[in-house]
């Protein structure tokens, strides 16, 4: 179906925060995509009863899922799971959407609507793993730091747990800590030549991915991390942490290095983004902004200088974040190849808290966002992959194999080989070919390689995943605007993509799939897939929202009345509920006031009603979201609450969330 934007306006360009904290993509550094390729921008399944740690567990497991929700089709999560013994009144799900907006605001605190209550789950500090002291902003150390929650959450799902000896519901909070503000976690911070190497290895520490128990309070929608009695799920990963890599690029001599000749054992994790939840039970993670961690002492060995550029990696002597005190790794100069290991997505077995990491090649290597999983019609498993980076691309892998149902050992152990092989593909977005302000059109999914055979002209299935970007530049993609999370609505089948932002694209370079010059407020694609069928190869497109001010002529708000709506700004992470609403968690709001996280019917007379459901304190971004599978608890990451230029320990900017400094953290909003 057609529907009519009216014709889009130039914005002047505006940056947001400069880079004091972080190699975000909102920055001044140059774009690094120098082509001059067209400008066209379940419910984890029952699977989890199958693993042989939860049969001890009492009944009842399916009680949640992850916000992202997956389903062999879009009937599969219309009727969620409720918990055992239900009587609570439909008033205290979120999926009605009978909220009252929260205004647009500056306050230093998580503002919820009227009759909501909210509470922190976990904070930066609090204690993960047996052992981990309790947390001393005055006194860390790196040891503590790899026991306690990590900094800067952002991507963070749940898995069913069962129920305690003591009948309360439990469940897996697994939590991406994506980077580290240390100028708001060290007194006197200036940088990281000056800082000490207890400070370096405290940053590393605070990075990767946190997985804790939380149990329901009473019959509450409030959840809480379980600080004590049996921990054996709970585990950190860090910059440190040992990763086997798989897929047809582990062993490649790109990925080899002085320290593991094999190029098959990597350590560490860095800057997890979002990620996604599998239908086997287990997470992804997004390796994302890597390229922030690497340094070089002199120059850079010519052969990897363009591949380098490509990846906004050091090309000549260049600081970085100076671990190469702690590590030489870090140093590109002596170590090339490392820079390779990290840009991967990620998958963990959480029921397996013995199981190592595995680092996917076959899903290639760039600027992850994240990795959604849903199932094609013939039971493939898909992934879609957002490359976030002004002027990249959206990506999406198909499996070689199927995904089996089943609780065995080997049913599993299948599963877990199904990111291993198949196809990748890069979208290409074509509009309709009129000037006449209608912003739909066609699409395809242009091959790159399979595991077995390359389609990129002069490049090996190894260099295709290994430096995704050029072979996709040579395939003419379309450049969007920041492809942020991009995931499949369980209820309708649609595919929605975030494009947070792009203030670089001029007018000359607009097109119908990125139609805004200076995108300073961004935008989401919806995409219908052939046939409904994730596997497809073609699809149909259109613009769903093109956020900013509702006042301001170039926003769309699916056809709806726009005088109704919350404004929105920098959509980045989304979630849908029971009902296949869409919850849009916000980065970097160019209108002034905190992000928040909002929800927006996708179908009928209220599609794109968009409603600010919550906003989080000054300084801070929405990530996470989660809707929990009883629709009664939404769950959000908290992630650099007080992260403003010039604040310090000194002269925090918030003190979210306990009055003092402030600290990254998952909280729960709940209606009684
Ligand atoms: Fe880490 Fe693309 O946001
Ligand atoms: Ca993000
Ligand atoms: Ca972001």
């Amino acid at each position: 179906m057609k529907r009519l934007l009216p014709l889009l306006t130039p914005h002047g360009s505006r940056s947001r925060m400069t880079c004091t904290f972080r190699c975000g993509n909102a920055c001044d550094h140059p774009v690094p995509n120098p082509t001059d390729n067209p400008y066209f921008g379940d419910v984890v399944a029952a699977a989890v009863s199958r693993r042989s740690l939860l049969k001890g567990s009492a009944a009842g497991a399916l009680v949640l899922s992850a916000g992202g929700a997956l389903a062999a089709g879009p009937a599969a999560a219309a009727a969620p799971p409720q918990p055992e013994g239900s009587t609570r009144p439909l008033g205290t799900r979120v999926d009605s959407l009978d909220f009252e907006p929260v205004a647009p605001n500056k306050q230093d605190a998580l503002v919820v609507p009227r009759g909501f209550q909210q509470a922190v789950v976990a904070a930066w500090g609090d204690p993960v793993v047996p052992s981990a002291p309790a947390f001393d902003f005055e006194h860390q150390t790196p040891a503590a730091q790899a026991k306690q929650f990590g900094y800067n959450c952002d991507y963070s799902t749940i898995l069913p747990l069962g129920r305690s000896r003591t009948g309360q519901e439990r469940a897996l909070l697994i939590v991406n800590h994506e980077y580290t503000d240390e100028i708001l976690m060290f007194r006197g911070w200036t940088d990281g030549k000056a800082a000490s190497l207890e400070q370096l290895q405290i940053a590393m520490a605070a990075h990767g991915v946190s997985v804790v128990e939380i149990e329901r309070v009473g019959q509450t929608g409030r959840w809480k991390l379980v600080t004590s009695g049996r921990r054996s799920f709970n585990r950190r990963l860090t910059a440190t942490t040992p990763f086997v890599v798989t897929g047809p690029a582990a062993g490649h001599e790109l990925l080899t290095t002085k320290a593991d000749p094999t190029g098959r054992r990597v350590l560490g994790t860095l800057n997890d983004c979002a990620g996604g939840t599998t239908p086997w039970g287990t997470t992804l993670h997004g390796e994302e902004n890597f390229n922030q961690y690497f340094e070089a002492s002199g120059a850079i060995d010519p052969a990897y200088v363009d591949a380098f550029k490509r990846y906004g990696l050091p090309t000549g002597p260049a600081a970085g974040k100076s671990w190469a005190r702690v590590d030489e790794r870090f140093d590109l100069t002596k170590n090339p190849h490392e820079a390779n290991r990290f840009g991967w997505i990620v998958e963990l077995d959480p029921y397996d808290p013995d199981s190592t990491p595995r680092k996917r090649t076959m899903l290639g290597r760039f600027k992850h966002e994240g990795a959604t999983v849903t199932l094609a019609a013939d039971g493939r498993a898909v992934a879609y992959l957002g490359d976030d980076e002004r002027f990249d691309y959206l990506y999406k892998f198909v499996s070689r194999d199927r995904y089996k149902r089943g609780s065995s050992a080997t049913i599993h152990r299948h599963n877990m080989s199904l990111l291993d092989a198949g196809t990748l593909y890069v979208a290409k977005f074509t509009g309709d070919g009129t000037a006449d302000g209608e912003y739909d059109g066609i699409g395809g999914w242009i091959p790159l390689t399979s595991d077995k055979k390359s389609y990129v002209p002069g490049m090996s299935v190894a260099e295709v995943l290994v430096n995704t970007r050029l072979a996709a530049d040579k395939v003419s993609p379309t450049k969007m605007d920041r492809p942020e999370d991009v995931e499949r609505n369980p209820v309708t089948g649609s595919v929605y993509m975030v494009c947070t932002n792009n203030s670089s694209r001029t007018a000359s370079q607009v097109d119908e799939a990125n139609p805004r010059p200076a995108n300073k407020h961004g935008h989401i694609v919806e995409i219908d897939e052939s046939r409904g069928d994730a596997g497809s190869l073609r699809f149909d497109w259109r613009l769903f929202l093109v956020c900013g001010d509702p006042n301001d002529p170039s926003t769309y708000f699916g056809g709806y009345d726009k005088s109704k709506v919350s404004p929105i700004s920098c959509p980045d992470n989304v979630a849908f509920d029971a009902a296949g609403n869409l919850w849009i968690a916000t980065d970097g709001n160019a209108l002034g006031s905190n992000d928040g996280l909002f929800a927006t019917p996708v179908k009928g007379p209220e599609r794109g009603h968009v409603k600010q459901f919550l906003t989080v304190p000054l300084g801070a971004e929405t990530c996470g979201p989660i809707v929990s599978q009883d629709q009664r608890t939404v769950f959000v990451a908290v992630q650099h609450p007080g992260e403003i230029d010039g604040a310090t320990p000194e002269q925090p900017a918030s003190h979210w969330p306990y009055g003092d400094q402030p600290r990254p953290a998952v909280a729960c909003v709940w209606k009684d």
